[in-house]
């Protein structure tokens, strides 16, 4: 099987790369590298540096059976700033990644929406259907579903969309201006300074391991189940960041007290995934969050250990 994945140089898509090469895939990655690294990506890929908006892609598609376009302006912070380059990446990139799909009718379109989609909801577990966004990221992913229907109803083209909610392990992007808060945590605490958490620390998240995603992604492709319908990748259990604090700092061994600063625009108070659905295609979340989170530590302590961080 010939997969596409945009977003290789990625966190999720590298991570999902090097599972499909160890499962005797064709890979073809597409980045940028404006936010993942060529480092990133696993031995066995086929890579173009090419932007998703830019219509060449086109015909590295030819011959591909199944896509999943993962590439974004993903920040919600950097989103807040800049929401002309975020619709340009996350809603016309997108097409320009369904259209190219369209053309090489490539089986199936894999793509990520996202849980904050469900920002303004509060229903709590959140189910599929609980849309309601806020941020310009969120509107962005809300656009990209809608496309993805047009060109269902258009050119009965055949999507799976996947709402992952807080996504970590190995490769976490850790080098944005605000890192996700497991990242910022380790490395604040291995370089013995004190971490930052914006708010109180009382914000409820619902993270699940990578590898848990991935599984649900080789679910998509041999599982005609999954044709045509969205489903939310949580673990169906949340933790505040003080708990993730208190947890990250007993598996370090290290204790500093943290600084609290003002909370960050647009981001959800709660989320906590209705993981029903999936659950019922019998996938499920194997790595609980102690043991995910020693792999999350294990990878940074090699970065810094490069001389990366
Ligand atoms: N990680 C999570 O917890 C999470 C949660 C919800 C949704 N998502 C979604 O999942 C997808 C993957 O997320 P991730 O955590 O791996 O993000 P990431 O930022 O690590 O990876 C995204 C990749 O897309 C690339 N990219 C950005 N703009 C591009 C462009 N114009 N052309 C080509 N490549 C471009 C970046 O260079 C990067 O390598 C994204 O669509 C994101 O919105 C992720």
């Amino acid at each position: 099987m010939k997969i596409i994945i945009t977003g290789v140089a990625g966190f999720i898509g590298a991570n999902l790369a090097r599972k499909l090469i160890d499962s005797n895939m064709d890979v073809l990655g597409i980045d940028n590298l404006s936010y993942g690294l060529k480092e990133n990506i696993p031995s066995g890929v086929e890579f173009h540096n090419q932007d998703i908006r830019d219509s060449r892609i086109e015909k590295l598609f030819v011959g591909a059976d199944v896509v999943f376009h993962l590439a974004a302006k993903n920040c919600i912070s950097d989103c807040q700033n800049d929401p002309v380059e975020t619709a340009d990446i996350n809603v016309t990139g997108t097409v320009n990644v369904f259209e190219a799909a369209r053309k090489a009718r490539v089986r199936k379109v894999i793509y990520a929406e996202s849980s904050a989609l469900y920002e303004r909801s509060g229903l709590l577990p959140t189910p599929e259907s609980a849309v309601q966004p806020e941020s310009f990221y969120a509107v962005s992913k809300l656009a990209g579903m809608h496309f993805a229907e047009a060109y269902k109803r258009y050119f009965g083209m055949t999507f799976t969309a996947l709402r992952y909610f807080g996504v970590y392990g190995p490769i976490q992007d850790y080098r944005r201006t605000i890192p996700p808060v497991m990242s910022a945590f380790i490395i604040k605490l291995l370089k013995g300074e004190r971490p930052v958490i914006y708010g109180t620390g009382e914000k409820r998240r619902d993270f699940v391991y990578v590898d848990d995603v991935n599984d649900f992604h080789l679910l998509c492709l041999r599982d005609s189940r999954t044709d045509n319908e969205t489903y939310n990748l949580g673990s169906g259990e949340n933790h505040s960041v003080l708990e993730i604090y208190e947890l990250v700092s007993r598996l370090l061994g290290v204790r500093l007290e943290p600084e609290f600063k003002p909370d960050l625009p647009g981001e959800a108070q709660i989320t906590l995934a209705d993981i029903s659905k999936a659950l019922a295609l019998g996938w499920k979340p194997k790595t609980d969050l102690e043991t995910g989170l020693l792999h999350a530590i294990d990878y940074i302590k090699f970065e810094m250990a490069g001389g990366r961080i």
